[in-house]
């Protein structure tokens, strides 16, 4: 079958596929999901982004573009309803604040159900991140197919799958059923199947069974830099595997070019090209005062220049304020401390940064990967220990802070280490920016027409051309 581009397609009288897409909400974690809708509706087709009150504020910019824009995009708000029903819950344990809001939209299905069955038309498709398990149910009490959007590497899925299929959940060594080399000590792979939680095992369960029972998986990256894993997810699952990434690309790089007034970028403006090194490890990951300090000592320490995103919640003890303005006041002209949030597309599309420490959150990665900047790599959690594996060992454009393996504690050594070696001279440090200056082709290649991600784009919204019904 020849790929048909809807647009064209949308001359003939069938009513455009309408999607509704379901986010993780809360942390940022709906970026990409939003990303993804104007994706789609870019493509002519129609979108439902589901949202809750609380989180309806941080996609009111959207809903105005859109709505400027005359895309055929809606922000549907669920209300939320109470915690009184039995439904499963977490412990207490701090830990699991995270856990805790995942199983709190479990009580959205109500709501989500009802909204779907009060359209005028069935809609084609739900688009549900897999960290929504409950909408298995919805999509088949309503009779709709649902496809699973994996937020992570596909690397990390295919590990994930293969894990868990063999019954290795708790092992450590090497995962199976890979095309290359992945090896982990006991300590990480618990921390990578997040087997070290217990609490979390039946939601976890029921992320897995839910990816195992959707009709097809969307992944935020593109063949040039994950085909081979992408085509083994496709052969595990045997379901479609559409990789439409990096959906950034298309909406926020233009947005990050614009904010081009701010503090930051004048900073990076009086920078020499690819000099500086980027540190900010996202926006769940806290540090410890001591950890920070840690981290501060190691890039003066490197002597290179540096811009670092510091959480307002690191520095609420005033002996870490203190710390913080007499490190600014010795790193005067070597470095740049942003407290708080910092324009992250715009800063990693400056001419001026060359290298990126990261916690490896594959939306962090990927931004990275796909403008062109290699990256020290500092995972903290679940799937970022595998994302580190693939940018390291298999990608060829990391250096990981601390050696594989090796449990000691961060300190500032390793981080002055790994930053001389990524932004050092040299063969090795050189091949690293040439490839990922290729993947930076690449990423924008899949994304042009004609490109990979955006051919598949035209398959999927093909392949739910005919399935929506007026009834
Ligand atoms: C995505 O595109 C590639 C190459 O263009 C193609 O081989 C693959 O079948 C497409 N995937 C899907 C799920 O349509």
């Amino acid at each position: 079958m020849a790929p048909v581009d809807v647009e064209t397609e949308k001359s003939i009288t069938l009513p455009p596929p309408h999607f509704v897409l379901v986010p993780l909400m809360g942390q940022g974690h709906t970026t990409p999901m939003a990303d993804l809708a104007c994706l789609i509706v870019g493509r002519g087709a129609r979108v439902s982004l589901v949202t809750t009150p609380v989180n309806a504020a941080r996609l009111r910019g959207l809903a105005a573009m859109a709505r400027s824009a005359l895309l055929p995009l809606e922000i549907v708000e669920l209300p939320f309803p109470p915690a009184d029903d039995g439904l499963p819950r977490g412990s207490n344990d701090n830990s699991d604040n995270v856990l805790q809001l995942f199983l709190s939209l479990y009580r959205l299905a109500g709501p989500l159900e009802a909204y779907v069955r009060s359209l005028p038309w069935r809609p084609s498709c739900i688009i549900s991140d897999s960290c929504n398990p409950w909408t298995v149910g919805v999509a088949r009490s309503v009779g709709i197919p649902r496809l699973t959007f994996t937020g992570p590497s596909c690397f990390y899925s295919l590990c994930d799958f293969n894990v868990a299929k063999h019954g290795l959940l708790h092992n450590g060594g090497v995962v199976p059923g890979m095309p290359v080399q992945v090896e982990l000590s006991k300590d990480t792979w618990a921390a990578a199947f997040l087997t070290c939680m217990p609490a979390w095992g039946k939601f976890v369960e029921e992320v897995r069974e839910g990816i195992r029972m959707a009709d097809g998986a969307v992944v935020n990256t593109f063949l040039g830099l994950e085909e081979q894993f992408v085509a083994c997810y496709e052969a595990a699952l045997g379901k479609p595997v559409w990789a439409l990434g990096p959906f950034f690309l298309n909406s926020r790089d233009e947005e990050a070019r614009a904010v081009d007034q701010s503090a930051v970028i004048a900073w990076l403006d009086m920078m020499d090209q690819s000099t500086v090194v980027y540190v900010c490890f996202g926006s769940l990951a806290q540090m410890l005062p001591k950890q920070l300090y840690e981290v501060g000592y190691g890039l003066e320490d490197s002597g290179k220049p540096f811009l670092w995103v510091v959480k307002e919640s690191e520095i609420v003890l005033p002996e870490a304020q203190e710390w913080l303005q007499a490190l600014e006041a010795r790193t005067a002209g070597q470095g740049l401390i942003v407290r708080g949030w910092a324009p992250q597309l715009a800063i990693l599309s400056h001419r001026a940064v060359g290298g990126f420490m990261t916690h490896c959150g594959w939306n962090s990665l990927l931004e990275s990967v796909a403008h062109g900047v290699p990256v020290i790599t500092w995972p903290h959690f679940g799937d970022q220990f595998l994302n580190e594996w693939l940018a390291v060992h298999v990608l060829g454009v990391g250096v990981p802070v601390m050696p594989f393996g090796n449990d000691k504690a961060m300190v500032r050594g390793h981080i002055a280490r790994a930053v001389s070696e990524l932004m050092g001279g040299g063969a090795v440090a050189e091949e690293r920016r040439i490839k990922c200056k290729e993947y930076k082709e690449r990423a924008h290649g899949a994304i042009a027409k004609g490109g990979s991600s955006h051919e598949n784009l035209t398959l999927l919204l093909h392949s739910f051309m005919w399935s929506g019904s007026k009834e």
